[in-house]
């Protein structure tokens, strides 16, 4: 492991250079690694391993046509290397379980059946094993029980594959049945494409990531981006003007020089005027979200975020109860000026 300075805490990590890829290739040479499920994290997991050059099969439900077809049209090839779930699972010595977390609860007793002793379970998230008392989830103890967690959508982990860069993960053991349990998860996880991968139990995982993609990442992105528009319209701002001011800067400018730099490295990069003004508002923004992230967290720990996930999205029609709301967003007249706003970028315009 690679000792790194984290503003001033070391941290142990793992990079590619004390795990490359040779050691991982070495380490799985002898598993056919299962991927549940091709939703989002499955495509993005499956290929970029296959592209390494490990042994990858698929099992993926035929009943829905749209995802089977994705595998099929992504090269998989139904009977060698694409199998209906309970196959899949029977073939695999490593069970990357990467169907919805409420799809998880419902589909476990059918996993758990074809599981062999020796076999790793496999997650990308700790939402099950450790709120599995809303789950049901207690893998038999003869498995090891392994996460690779990617800080990214499956879509990103792909891209940024292809590109040559990758998508840092952390990982876990939450069970050690073959005393090979860590290597397994480390060689999964350069195998998958990370970046560099930093340790984390189960727990730590799914409080941190539940608390992030409903704060900063997505809930209070959206929220805060909504307020400052609504409170720009409400003065009599253009709807163009508002969305410049509130989305298109950030997208387009400022938050790529916070992703190279830093954020005082964006904050040295506008004008002094803009500098003093965010200085000081940053402080009153971060005073009046505080209790609201504190109780964000609870509502995590609690268990409360797990529960309504699976009684929400463990539902037959979840797909549309969310879609109807993202059609609400991407229907309100901030995004439909968004997407105005987009076709006329230069590389959008006359397309
Ligand atoms: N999305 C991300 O970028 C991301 C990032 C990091 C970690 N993760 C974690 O990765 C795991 C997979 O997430 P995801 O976002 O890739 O999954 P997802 O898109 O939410 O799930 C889609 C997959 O789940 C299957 N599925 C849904 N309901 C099912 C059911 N009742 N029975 C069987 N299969 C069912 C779907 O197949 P059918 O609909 O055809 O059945 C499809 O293959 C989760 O633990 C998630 O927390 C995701």
């Amino acid at each position: 492991m690679a000792e790194i300075d984290f503003g001033g805490v070391v941290e142990n990590v793992v990079t590619r250079d004390e795990f490359p890829l040779e050691k991982a290739r070495e380490v799985l040479k002898d598993e056919v690694i299962t991927v549940i499920g091709y939703g989002v994290q499955g495509p993005a997991q499956s290929l970029n391993m296959r592209d390494n050059g490990f042994e990858v099969i698929i099992g993926q439900t035929p009943k829905h046509k749209a995802y089977w077809d994705k595998a099929v049209a992504d090269g998989w090839v139904p009977g060698e290397t694409l199998f209906d779930i309970e196959e899949a699972v029977e073939k695999g010595t490593i069970v990357q379980y990467l169907i919805s977390d409420a799809a998880q609860t419902k589909l476990w007793p059918v996993v758990k059946k074809h599981l062999k002793a020796g076999d790793a379970l496999y997650f990308s998230h700790g939402f099950s094993i450790v709120y599995k008392d809303q789950t049901g989830i207690i893998p038999p103890d003869d498995v090891d029980v392994i996460m690779v967690a990617p800080k990214g959508s499956g879509t990103s982990v792909r891209r940024n594959f292809l590109d040559g860069s990758g998508i840092n993960s952390s990982y876990a053991v939450a069970q050690d049945a073959t005393g090979r349990a860590e290597e397994r998860c480390l060689a999964i996880g350069i195998a998958v494409g990370s970046g560099y991968l930093f340790p984390t139990t189960f727990e730590g995982e799914v409080h941190s990531d539940l608390t992030g993609e409903r704060g900063v990442l997505m809930g209070a992105l959206a929220g805060v981006m909504e307020a400052q528009y609504n409170c720009l319209r409400k003065n009599g701002h253009s709807p163009s003007e508002a969305f410049n001011e509130t989305v298109e800067e950030l997208t387009q400018s400022l938050i790529r020089l916070v992703a190279e730099n830093g954020m005082d490295w964006m904050f040295a990069n506008c004008s002094a005027t803009a500098q003093r003004g965010a200085l000081d508002w940053r402080h009153k923004f971060r005073d009046a979200v505080a209790p609201l992230f504190d109780n964000l967290y609870e509502s995590v720990k609690n268990g409360t975020e797990t529960a309504i996930v699976i009684e929400r999205c463990g539902k037959e029609d979840y797909m549309d109860d969310l879609r109807a709301e993202l059609d609400e967003i991407k229907n309100s007249e901030m995004w439909r000026a968004g997407a105005a706003v987009r076709s006329l970028r230069p590389e959008n315009w006359g397309k």
